[in-house]
């Protein structure tokens, strides 16, 4: 299947990163249960996220619950458009 063009032609692959930020996160470890694809604890249950945060498109709903989800506002969800 070939990706969807614009009438302009420019082809277009939206993607999106997770990001916890350390200094927010107080390890209510919402963001783990409701994604534990996408995060990762450590021993003091602090969260964090996988590799470089690319959310695969299939995940970018349980990424979205986790934005929602986390009483901290800890964690970004920020689209890099074309950007792998
Ligand atoms: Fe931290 Fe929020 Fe997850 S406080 S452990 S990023 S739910």
């Amino acid at each position: 299947m070939k990706p969807a063009a614009d009438p302009g032609g420019t082809v277009t692959h939206a993607s999106f990163r997770v990001h916890v930020d350390p200094d927010k996160c107080h390890g209510h470890n919402r963001c783990y249960s409701v994604s534990p694809d996408l995060f990762d604890l450590d021993e003091l249950g602090m969260s964090s996220e996988i590799g470089t945060g690319l959310v695969p498109a299939a995940l970018v709903g349980a990424a979205r619950l986790a934005v929602a989800n986390c009483p901290e506002l800890a964690i970004t969800l920020t689209e890099t458009e074309g950007q792998p």
